[in-house]
């Protein structure tokens, strides 16, 4: 029997390579003043930042611009809503990595609720409620990754709680998505392995979760061997449109499927340690993603009801190689797959930022407060959890 589910979406997706060009007019309908929430570069540098101020003023908007620094903590979203808030912007366009999109979204949220973002934030805030529609706001993604152009939630990190947590809310989901792959061609080599392994993990997890749904089955799927084809050649060759093109479709149905049905352990452990150590989001899930597979399947094959979930992993090991087999050596193919992705793209292993052995046990049981940590198909003990970091590390 299929059981009950609910299926959210932004209004309207538009892709293409060159669909940029149409960012001022889309803009324009929804008001006359832009917050610009952007890590796509600066206003000046004669590149893309320049040229969307450009497009908009083009289309009789006035534009006011936000430079998003690393990932948005607390601090840089009231000061990019009290940016928006004293020059009465109406509508927020957010450019660039999941970081600005981020920052975006939460200040499109935030513009017609009032208070603080920490009023609205999930286990590090008070979690009201948004009970307006955001300002109207237009997501357009830079990199290929995290999925947030499509997403319902903001990851908002808090230095003084060691944590980043989620601004979350059907409201916060754009008017529009606006995903022009030539957008990435210059995407420095590290950050398009990155990220990339971000959206592949994004995959993977939102199709062992245990909320997985029809509706998003496919797509992940979909997603995971496009992914698991594409990334080695965008990295390895940035202006390869076509494969930019197919990682860029990736992390979109990332989004889509995450933002339905949840992650699992490797976002569980992402969010503190992404908080207490300058880790890259991508990195850690990166460096997560075979050690947490080992350990579910590990836990699922001691679990009665682990059936199900093993024969998913069986299928994502089908779906990463392309090779048959039994459910065992497909999942164990799969496994090996994403080791030898990992080292290939050469992502550095956790150890490089300051994460120490000491470290440990404070991130299992921070691990274990994450929204993520949730759906992972399988309860994990804190020895396997701390065998995962061992393995990351
Ligand atoms: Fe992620």
């Amino acid at each position: 029997m299929i059981e009950a589910f609910d299926f959210f979406h932004v209004g309207r997706v538009l892709f293409g390579n060159g669909r940029c060009q149409e960012l001022g007019g889309l803009a324009r309908q929804w008001g006359e003043r832009m917050l610009l929430v952007t890590n796509a570069g600066d206003v000046g540098d004669g590149a893309l930042v320049d040229r969307v101020i450009e497009l908009s003023e083009q289309a009789g908007m006035t534009v006011h611009c936000f430079r998003q620094r690393g990932e948005p903590n607390v601090e840089d979203v009231q000061t990019a809503l009290a940016m928006a808030r004293d020059q009465r912007c109406d509508v927020v366009v957010a450019m660039g990595g999941g970081s600005a999109i981020d920052a975006g979204k939460a200040v499109a949220g935030l513009m017609t609720n009032g208070g603080s973002v920490l009023d609205y934030m999930e286990v590090i805030g008070r979690g009201q409620k948004l009970t307006r529609p955001a300002a109207p706001w237009i997501a357009v993604p830079t990199t290929a990754g995290t999925g947030a152009e499509v997403t319902r939630n903001a990851v908002i990190g808090c230095p003084e709680k060691k944590f980043k947590a989620s601004l979350r809310s059907e409201r916060l989901l754009p008017q529009l998505a606006l995903i022009d792959p030539t957008l990435a061609i210059d995407v420095p080599r590290w950050v398009t392995a990155r990220s990339g392994m971000d959206a592949l993990c994004q995959l993977i997890e939102s199709f062992t979760s245990n909320r997985a749904q029809p509706l998003t089955d496919g797509l992940a799927l979909q997603g995971i061997e496009l992914a698991a084809k594409a990334l080695p050649k965008v990295v390895a060759a940035g202006d390869d449109l076509e494969n930019r093109g197919k990682m860029a479709l990736a992390a979109l149905i990332s989004g889509v499927t995450l933002t339905n049905v949840g992650l699992g352990a490797v976002h569980g452990f992402a969010a503190p340690a992404g908080a207490n150590y300058p880790i890259p989001h991508g990195t850690v899930c990166a460096r997560l993603l075979p050690p947490v597979i080992q350990a579910n399947v590990t836990a699922l094959r001691a679990d009665s009801g682990g059936d199900a979930y093993l024969a998913r992993y069986a299928q994502i090991g089908r779906s990463l190689t392309g090779t048959g087999g039994s459910d065992s050596q497909a999942i164990e193919a799969g496994i090996a797959f994403l080791i030898d992705l990992v080292e290939d793209l050469q992502i550095p292993p956790l150890r490089e930022f300051g994460l120490t052995p000491d470290g440990f046990p404070e991130l299992v049981a921070l691990a274990r407060k994450a929204s993520s940590m949730r759906y992972n198909p399988v309860p994990l003990s804190d020895q396997a959890l701390m065998t995962i970091l061992q393995q990351a590390w």
